[in-house]
């Protein structure tokens, strides 16, 4: 029996429950019959949750490069392995399979390793949605050199810091990049940045807008010419099961960016598996993840999940605006993508826009829809399930993390009935635990608690670069021996969680815990509501009380504020109490969002608060420039 694909609820329940009784037997053999190995391991897995010490399959040889690519190489030789979709929909897209992806990549390989990059070198990728950002993120992988890529929407500050932090020896980057009807300057960017790094020798850069840009002496050279001369022939590296993959930043709520480190086996097992059965992956499939590479959904789930199950993946180099907000339909449309993942932020910006231009693209391919990055309200559910997923396709809510590598709690497609807004239930291997504030993990359901995970799985991170006491500190001391997410949760009655939001987003109120994620959902019901975000303020009675962030629709109908304020506390009123009313509601023009889309709930709770003295690092916004609108019209 193969424990690799789940087929039914039945056998999801047999091999959850087979993954906690006996995980090692249950890793082991999911390990051993999907991969390739040089060598096999010692240990499935040896940790110590209180030291934040957590190994899986030592002494395990492995490529993971030589998994995505080469072993498909006689079976999927001339399958599509990228499918490249340019920002522009006049320019040609383009199919690369696995024989031209294995050329380019060991191409590149053979670039890095002239360049002087050897294995555990780290190497920082800033380039746009193209196909080298792949194909220089798989080289480095090839040769073990450790990669950090870096979202090309990052300041030049942002960049330097995560140089820095990491001390690259390299960056990989582009004349330029399109992003809608802009381009992007990216070279200057690194320029600006690598003023202020000493520890980068080389930088090679991609062109893609052709661009007039500085090149500096003895530092820049243009890629292209390197990869004509370049052989094409690589034996890649033969790593350690725990060797580094690649670092990436993720912004912690204060300080500066944490470089969770990921590991080369338990990072590939858990990807290919979780992509295999959250989307219900077959042969043939042509799968979709809207994210970026810059970020972990990108990682797991544009590259390393989809290429290790040998699939199609597709790479999409511009924005769901342009040229219009038709461009995702139209994309599935002409794919035929039979898996769509993307994140609510999108979903509620493309509700808003006419209906006609989803109508108008016929989505009759699409298999599975999926939802990632925040948790997703009810109203986009259902557009989402309606629209896009033509009430037939499953919506898995994936609930994840950068620390966690790959989907922890997720419906899997055709396997779990979905439920709105819920996650629904732990992935075979996760053992979920819900605790209160006693630190006692909680029984009861529908009452919120810290999520935490009590076992180690895979992908999980296995330490922040150069700081493994802040890893200790950050997810393991809270709730000692258990890894924290930093997210509450509750469970219903039959086990499903539901994601309420950070739990620095749980408001106690009166007493009583209350999520303001299912607040925002109630508000945006209003259909004059864009978007909401509710924060907590101290308040002398009640301990705190609740400040609401509101949106309007551009086309909402005109309201007078007075009764818009009246019908929106109607609205939570009517949904979770009256407890739930807002004492505080500023309409403004938008929310300051970060560039992975969240809300940064933190500077408008110091608004609420009053406290205009410092919002910390605001260098992940997309919108700086809102605090002070937000700040100066505070109600
Ligand atoms: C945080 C992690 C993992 C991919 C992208 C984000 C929130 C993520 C969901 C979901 C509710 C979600 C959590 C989590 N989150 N997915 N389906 N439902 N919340 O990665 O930037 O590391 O953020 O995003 O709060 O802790 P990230």
């Amino acid at each position: 029996m193969s424990y690799y694909k789940i087929d039914n609820l039945e056998q999801y329940f047999k091999h959850y429950n087979k993954s906690v009784r006996e995980p090692r037997k249950f890793w082991g053999k999911i390990a051993q019959e999907n991969f390739t190995w040089y060598q096999q391991w010692d240990k499935v897995v040896e940790f110590d949750m209180i030291e934040a010490d957590i190994k899986w399959f030592t002494e395990a040889k492995v490529n993971i490069v030589k998994n995505c690519i080469d072993r498909h190489l006689a079976k999927r030789g001339e399958k599509t392995a990228i499918i490249f979709e340019p920002n522009d929909p006049s320019e040609q897209s383009l199919h690369i399979t696995y024989n031209e992806l294995h050329e380019k990549v060991c191409k590149m390989a053979n670039i890095l390793r002239d360049q002087g990059i050897k294995k555990g070198d780290r190497v920082c990728i800033y380039l746009p949605m193209i196909p080298e950002l792949a194909i220089a993120t798989l080289a480095c992988a090839r040769i073990g050199a450790i990669h950090s890529v870096v979202f090309a929407g990052f300041s030049a500050s942002a960049v330097a810091s995560r140089i820095n932090d990491s001390e690259c020896k390299m960056v990989i980057t582009s004349d330029g990049g399109y992003r809608g009807n802009k381009t992007i300057d990216l070279k200057s960017i690194v320029d600006e940045a690598l003023d202020k790094c000493t520890c980068v020798e080389n930088v090679l850069v991609v062109k893609r807008i052709n661009s007039e840009i500085y090149m500096k002496e003895g530092r820049d050279q243009w890629l292209q010419p390197l990869l004509d001369a370049a052989s094409d022939n690589n034996v890649a590296e033969i790593m350690d099961a725990e060797d580094p993959l690649f670092i990436l930043y993720t912004s912690g709520s204060t300080g500066k960016p944490k470089g969770m480190v990921h590991t080369t086996a338990g990072y590939m097992v858990y990807t290919a598996y979780t992509f295999k059965n959250v989307f219900s992956y077959e042969e043939n499939d042509i799968f979709w993840c809207t994210a970026d590479i810059g970020w972990i959904t990108g990682h797991s789930y544009i590259l390393y999940g989809p290429l290790l199950n040998g699939a199609t993946t597709v790479i999409f180099e511009g924005v769901p605006s342009y040229p219009d907000f038709s461009r995702f339909w139209e994309i599935i449309e002409k794919h035929k993508v039979t898996q769509f993942y993307t994140a609510p932020t999108a979903i509620r910006a493309l509700a808003k826009e006419n209906i006609e231009y989803v109508q108008k693209h016929p989505l009759s391919s699409l298999k599975v829809i999926g939802s990632v990055g925040e948790p997703i309200n009810e109203e986009a559910w259902h557009w989402y399930n309606d629209h896009v997923g033509g009430k037939r396709c499953p919506l898995v809510d994936t609930w994840w993390q950068t620390e966690t590598g790959g989907i922890l709690i997720s419906p899997l497609a055709f396997v779990t009935p979905t439920k709105p807004t819920y996650a629904s239930l732990p992935l075979p291997g996760i053992q979920a635990v819900l605790m209160d504030e006693k630190r006692n993990e909680i029984e009861a359901n529908q009452t919120i608690g810290s999520l935490c995970i009590k076992f180690p799985w895979p992908g999980i991170a296995r330490t922040i670069w150069g700081d493994h006491q802040r890893y200790k500190d950050t997810y393991f001391s809270t709730f000692p021996g258990k890894y924290f997410t930093g997210d509450g949760a509750l469970r219903d009655e039959v086990g499903y969680y539901r994601i309420t939001g950070r739990v620095d987003d749980v408001v106690i109120v009166s007493g009583h815990n209350l999520g303001t994620a299912p607040i925002e959902d109630s508000i945006n019901e209003h259909p004059a509501v864009a978007e909401s975000a509710i924060v907590g303020f101290p308040h002398d009675i009640k301990g705190n009380a609740l400040y609401g962030f509101v949106t309007l629709k551009e086309t909402g109908e005109y309201r007078v504020r007075e009764n818009l304020i009246k019908e929106i506390n109607q609205l939570i009123s009517d949904h979770i109490g009256p407890i739930a009313k807002l004492d505080k509601i500023q309409f403004v023009s938008s929310l300051p969002k970060t560039r992975s889309g969240k809300i940064m709930r933190r500077i408008l709770r110091k608004i609420a608060e009053g406290d205009f003295d410092s919002f910390g690092d605001t260098s992940t916004l997309i919108n700086p420039e809102i605090i002070d609108e937000i700040k100066d019209n505070k109600v």
